[in-house]
């Protein structure tokens, strides 16, 4: 595998997100977010950790860009923390906007192209406060303002935008378990106090699919012309396979596709949610209006697909529906790491983790055949190992090699086979603060030793990379 295997232009990064990598949560004026909230409730992070200091990108920006440099990446996929910038007041943190003016600088002095993600899980606690957040039709215009002043502040130097990374990971893991910040569902499912699994994790999608395409609007409107950029949305798609050749484990595998990617790209593409969920949802299933669906069919130059694994999924023949519904509940599919007691692939360290390269061609295929070939940015993929290796041992990561040798193969075939994809992004460049896991998971390509002040140390997987892009 080696870089001229692609084709000119072809872009390969690596990926982050601001409250997983930046640290200085609560400096140079940065206000809390959801997740700064949400970290506090005790036993919700695994190691009890936060992502107040991580590993204080903010600090080291020069160090991280790099070691990107050395290893040969050309573009860097972060996002902007919307807390640090503003807290929905309309008041602006010129400290914050100087912290991303110093790092995009950075990143194209060094000839890395900066493709950056203007929300990663993190709304401004100061508007989960005043109208519940994404639950409230009010976040449309305020987030499509605040991606508006990133436009102009930014985008004369960046090119390559994403309104929303895994908004379904938002919706679903923040409303219908409350494993996400804000950490909402009924009762029934779990740690939450308030909340409602059944219809707030389709409010929140509806209102973020609305805010995605309000954003697109004011960049088409207003910058595109002149600053000649491209902007998507980025989505999680974990292949669905199905257990047997049986009818209805096929139709379970395709109600859970379309419950999960075709809920964002079945509106994307074609105006409305997809069939599966507007039979089944029913009345709890928002609807566009004819406005809305004019701003929302067509709201991508380009799509980010998160492709890590793939699950086998089943029909689990209910009879009954659970009494308790939710969004889980709605698809009514059963999923399985193995079949036959043979496990669907290798497993990482992340329990629902597991190699599975023929899914990333699937998923890739998929998406191509469904939703009438849009350009592709892969942008994501990794696996992870676990928090407590040490060194030398943690730097000898060939099992990542391994993992990263057969994604990028089948990602490969499906270009040969007619995806349009452009780019793939790695996640992630160095270890970090993974949610719920908190520093107990470490995906990077290259090693912090957060005993040693955060020393950063590449891992064998850093130099395959290495290897593979500058062979050219
Ligand atoms: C995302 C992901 C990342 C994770 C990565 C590893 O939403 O893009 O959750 O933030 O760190 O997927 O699990």
């Amino acid at each position: 595998l080696s870089r001229d295997k692609f084709p000119t232009g072809f872009t390969f990064g690596t990926a982050s997100s601001a409250y997983q990598v930046e640290g200085m949560a609560d400096k140079d004026g940065r206000g809390p977010s959801v997740w700064d909230e949400f970290v506090k409730i005790p036993g919700t992070i695994a190691d009890n950790s936060t992502g107040e200091v991580s590993v204080d990108q903010y600090n080291r920006y020069k160090e991280d860009i790099d070691i990107m440099k050395n290893l040969k990446f050309d573009a860097y996929r972060f996002s902007i923390s919307w807390s640090r910038i503003s807290q929905g007041t309309g008041r602006v943190d010129w400290q914050g906007v100087a912290y991303y003016n110093r790092l995009i600088n950075y990143l194209l002095e060094k000839g890395i192209t900066p493709y950056v993600n203007l929300f990663h899980y993190d709304l401004p606690e100061a508007l989960e406060k005043k109208y519940l957040g994404l639950l409230s039709d009010q976040v449309v215009k305020d987030y499509a303002d605040y991606a508006d002043f990133c436009f102009e502040q930014f985008g004369d130097r960046v090119k390559n935008w994403f309104t929303f990374n895994e908004p379904r990971v938002s919706a679903a893991l923040g409303y219908d378990n409350g494993l996400f910040a804000p950490g909402r569902c009924s009762k029934a499912f779990g740690n939450c106090t308030t909340g409602n699994s059944a219809t707030e994790p389709y409010i929140v999608t509806h209102n973020v699919i609305l805010s995605h395409a309000a954003a697109v609007q004011r960049y088409r409107e207003k910058y595109q012309q002149t600053q000649k950029g491209r902007i998507g949305i980025i989505l999680d798609f974990v292949w669905l396979e199905p257990l047997t050749r049986s009818k209805a484990d096929n139709y379970a595998a395709q109600r859970a596709r379309d419950f999960q990617v075709g809920w964002y790209i079945h509106p994307i593409t074609y105006g409305e949610y997809p069939r599966t969920m507007q039979e089944i949802v029913g009345d709890r299933l928002p609807k566009f209006t004819k406005e809305q669906v004019k701003m929302v069919k067509g709201s991508i130059d380009y799509v980010g697909i998160n492709q890590y694994t793939t699950y086998y999924m089943y029909d689990p023949h209910y009879t009954t529906k659970p009494k308790d519904l939710g969004y889980q509940q709605d698809w009514n599919c059963g999923f399985a790491y193995e079949k036959n007691g043979v496990p669907i692939g290798p497993r990482a360290h992340s329990a629902a983790l597991y190699e599975v390269p023929w899914g990333m061609y699937k998923a890739l295929m998929y998406i191509k055949e469904r939703y009438g070939n849009p350009t592709i940015i892969v942008s994501e993929n990794g696996m992870d190992d676990p928090g407590n290796v040490t060194l030398p041992e943690g730097l000898y990561d060939t099992k990542r090699i391994h993992y990263y040798r057969s994604y990028l193969t089948q990602m490969k075939k499906a270009m040969d086979d007619g995806a349009n994809i452009i780019g793939y992004f790695a996640w992630s460049i160095v270890d970090n603060f993974e949610w719920r896991s908190g520093y107990t998971s470490r995906f990077g390509i290259v090693f912090i030793d957060w005993k040693s002040n955060l020393k950063r140390i590449p891992k064998l997987s850093a130099y395959w990379f290495r290897q593979v892009l500058g062979n050219y």
